[in-house]
């Protein structure tokens, strides 16, 4: 559906935006291996997450919605997943696609997997190699590279120790979930810390799961294979991801002051809100608090005047999703924004370094990009927008497009909001309660 973003009113108010995306699906998919009842609390439910709802209960967990909104999962325990008799449709999640595969692959059966158009061109052999190692086959599109997928998982699953060349925790919790159900300790390297709601979760079921940090800034974490987990009571907070298209459009917005509750604030998230306290913007965190083990606060951000800064590169990692929004910011700041080491961006659900410079290009701004960097030359003010935007199956770019607009001369249209319900059903009323002007355009 194709809708339109006007210049906002000032946005005022308190929001509490859905839960988070990565914490939903690892609590879905932990409740499927464990032996008992767990209960969701805030799961969001947006496309991607159901799409791992449908893949469990093809797995063989029993997972349904109870009319008090909490999401129960019964689970059959460690290795007790059971043969899926359909293919596994993974929709426009990548996070479901990599880590099922991972679940999947030290059990022995076969299991199909395909997703959209997006999903199916992006890169499956990050999570297939270490997963082989492990003794898992795959059959798929570019010599098991790529989605539709076929997995035969391995009858005898083998821990192994991975180095991981990519700093990514979709590839990370792919081979701890893989070595649940393997003997032994399983072991991944990664060359940066990514999120680790993975190792988290995994202990609140009753893993056993230890996180070294190493020299060079890796980190090693290992879990010990054919734990008993038990089902448990998981409480999601706020998506900080979400959380990120709000707090920028009141950091570009005059005069505006939003509030946004309950927020998941752990620390391997929050690169976003550095990097825009770093630029100038008025940010405070306040009622912290921890929840299932990850920290949560509630989040306030003013209109600020913004500067273009140097991004450090050992950042992304924290905030490798709030790109597209952080180069919106930047092309309101005074001044050059350098985000650099972000070549990741390029196999996201679409090549986010490449259709950012190239919007906010169309918008009157200036960009600059590299195969692993990106420059936006900040207006100081406003940009002059007007343009029309494709958003090719990325619900980020689409939500970016729509905060630009709401700060440009002239508005910006996209092609297709559709996308956005992968991660944040709700986004547009939610924006325009706080005074966004995001209208259908016929
Ligand atoms: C995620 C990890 C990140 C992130 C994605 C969610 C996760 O991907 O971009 O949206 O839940 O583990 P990478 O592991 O590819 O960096």
């Amino acid at each position: 559906m194709p809708c339109i973003s006007e210049k906002a009113n000032p946005l005022a108010g308190i929001a509490t935006v859905p839960g988070d995306k990565s914490m939903s699906h690892r609590a879905l998919m932990l409740g499927a291996v464990a032996l008992g009842e767990t209960r969701i609390e805030g799961l969001l439910e947006g496309e991607d997450v159901l799409r791992t709802a449908e893949a469990m209960r093809k797995l063989g967990a029993d997972v349904e919605k109870g009319d008090d909104g909490v999401w129960m999962v019964a689970g059959r325990g460690v290795g007790g997943l059971r043969e899926p008799d359909d293919v596994l449709d993974m929709g426009n999640s990548g996070t479901a696609a990599r880590l099922l595969t991972g679940l999947v692959a030290s059990h022995p059966f076969v299991t199909l997997f395909t997703g959209d158009a997006s999903l199916r061109s992006r890169p499956m052999r990050r999570v297939t190699a270490p997963l082989s190692l492990m003794g898992a086959s795959f059959t798929g599109r570019s010599g098991g590279g790529g989605l539709p997928l076929a997995v035969r998982g391995a009858d005898e699953p083998l821990p192994i120790r991975y180095e991981s060349p990519v700093a990514s925790a979709q590839v990370k919790s792919a081979i701890l979930l893989a070595g649940l159900n393997a003997p032994g300790v399983t072991r991944v390297v990664e060359p940066r810390p990514t999120r680790d709601h993975s190792e988290t979760m995994l202990r609140h079921f009753g893993a056993e799961v230890t996180v070294e940090a190493l020299d060079g800034g890796g980190r090693l974490a290992s879990v010990v294979g054919q734990p008993e987990l038990e089902g448990r009571d998981v409480s999601v907070p706020a998506d900080i991801s979400s959380a990120a298209f709000p707090m920028v459009a009141a950091l570009i917005v005059p005069d505006s002051d939003v509030t946004l509750t309950n927020i998941g604030i752990n620390p391997l998230r929050t690169g976003i809100i550095e990097s825009l306290r770093d630029m100038g913007g008025d940010i405070e965190i306040f009622n912290k608090g921890v929840e299932a083990g990850e920290a949560v606060g509630d989040i306030r951000v003013r209109h600020s005047k913004l500067r273009g800064r140097v991004i450090p590169a050992d950042r992304a990692p924290s905030q490798i999703d709030e790109y597209p929004i952080l180069s919106v910011a930047a092309a309101f700041a005074e001044g050059e924004t350098r985000m650099p080491g972000v070549g990741e961006l390029r196999v996201k659900e679409s090549d986010r370094l490449g259709r950012m410079a190239a919007i906010l290009r169309a918008s009157g701004v200036e960009t600059r990009e590299t195969e692993e960097s990106l420059v936006v030359e900040g207006v100081a003010g406003a940009p002059g927008g007007g343009a029309r935007i494709e958003t090719r199956l990325d619900h980020r770019i689409a939500m970016s497009a729509l905060v630009l607009g709401m700060g440009t001369v002239e508005p910006i249209a996209i092609d297709d909001a559709g996308p956005i319900e992968t991660s944040f059903p709700g986004f547009r009323h939610l924006m325009n309660d706080l005074g966004a002007r995001i209208s259908d355009q016929g």
